[in-house]
């Protein structure tokens, strides 16, 4: 039988309408058994006190650390002590993390890095669409009362028009399957893998990133997060696009530059952008990003990409039994390993 403790810090399948309850982890009960200490962090006014004296003393003796949009921090770290194992990341992108910090301390760390793929892959299809079809300025004129096949400005044919993805790996090819199928072409650029690849999978690789900014109608994001990708679509980016190109980033919001995006809207640089991340989390906690929100040629949803019952069934479930391998002493080696002692990033 497993023993340990183990602190969830933020899990959002806890809250349900807006109500936080314990009551909901009924699969990690499960899966852990009695002999695991199940601790949550401080959840109060709608939200999980991620950086707070509350969350560290929840930390304090826990072997294992499960993460959701929290930070991995050295208070963090400190507060569990020296029996933590193991850091868990329930979901996929690893951004949070603080691979650095946990490489130095030897801890390491995993994720579940396939668990939405599909997902992922229709909720960006599906932003695409919608921008290539003008489905939320069609929508918002007709129930506003006006019948005018011409709101929201004619279409082009998609199939005329050339995809562009950037990030070829599991969620970047799975889209350039399946979105891919309405373009014409489909171009990629990931500058970490041989361009043979894309071939594969009826794209042409590109060198360079302007080359794909000047070549493609709608642009989509599917790279990590890291220092060098922060701010990929800034000003200059935003400016090489096609005038009549679209943006959709269902990656990460630090990817984009805020202000540019909103200039681009605004000016016209591009015709449309649709977004599933931000950063802060809520763009309604940043000003910069208010230009963007009310824009007309904007769509937006609230990072749920990845979101579909069986999606967070799998990942509950498989961060489970990652916790109890780690408490039994046997996680190494376990899939979804993503950094360790001196591992770095
Ligand atoms: P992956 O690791 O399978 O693929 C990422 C690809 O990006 C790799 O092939 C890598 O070589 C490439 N890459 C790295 N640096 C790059 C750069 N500078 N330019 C272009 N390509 C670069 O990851 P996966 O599963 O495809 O996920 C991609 C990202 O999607 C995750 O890192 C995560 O941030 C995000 N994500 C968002 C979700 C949501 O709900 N909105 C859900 C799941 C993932």
């Amino acid at each position: 039988m497993a023993t340990g403790r183990v602190l969830y810090t933020d899990p959002a399948w806890l809250v349900e309408e807006g109500t936080w309850s314990r009551e909901r982890a009924t699969v990690e009960r499960e899966v852990l058994g009695p002999g695991v200490e199940l601790r949550f962090g401080p959840y109060e006014n709608g939200r999980y006190l991620v950086d707070s004296p509350a969350m560290h003393q929840a930390a304090a003796g826990c072997e294992v650390l499960v993460v959701y949009r929290t930070q991995v921090t050295e208070e963090l770290l400190d507060a569990a002590g020296d029996g933590l194992r193991v850091v868990v990341r329930q979901g996929v992108g690893v951004d949070n993390l603080n691979a650095d910090l946990l490489a130095a301390r030897g801890i390491p760390a995993y994720n579940v890095p396939d668990y939405c793929v599909d997902e992922v892959a229709a909720h960006t299809s599906a932003l695409a669409l919608a921008l290539e079809r003008q489905l939320i300025p069609q929508h918002r004129t007709l129930t506003g009362g006006t019948f005018d096949i011409y709101a929201g400005g004619t279409p082009h044919r998609t199939n005329r028009r050339t995809l562009g993805i950037v990030g070829f790996g599991r969620i970047g090819r799975a889209v350039a399957r399946r979105l891919g199928s309405f373009y014409g072409e489909t171009r990629v650029y990931d500058p970490y893998l041989g361009r043979d690849l894309a071939e594969g999978y009826g794209a042409r690789a590109v060198d360079t990133l302007e080359e794909l900014l000047a070549e493609s109608d709608l642009v989509t994001l599917h790279c990590p997060l890291t220092p060098e990708t922060e701010r990929l679509m800034d000003a200059d980016a935003l400016r090489a696009m096609k005038p009549g190109a679209f943006l959709v980033n269902a990656a990460r919001g630090k990817l984009v530059d805020p202000e540019a995006l909103g200039k681009a809207l605004e000016q016209e640089w591009i015709a449309g952008a649709a977004l599933d991340v931000f950063f802060p989390e809520n763009p309604h906690h940043d000003p910069r990003w208010e230009p963007v929100l009310r824009h007309p040629r904007a769509v937006v949803t609230s990072h749920r990409a990845f979101l579909s019952e069986e999606a967070e069934a799998s990942s509950r479930r498989r961060v489970a039994e990652l916790v109890r391998a780690a408490l039994d002493g046997r996680v190494d080696g376990h899939p979804g390993r993503v950094l360790g002692q001196g591992a770095g990033r």
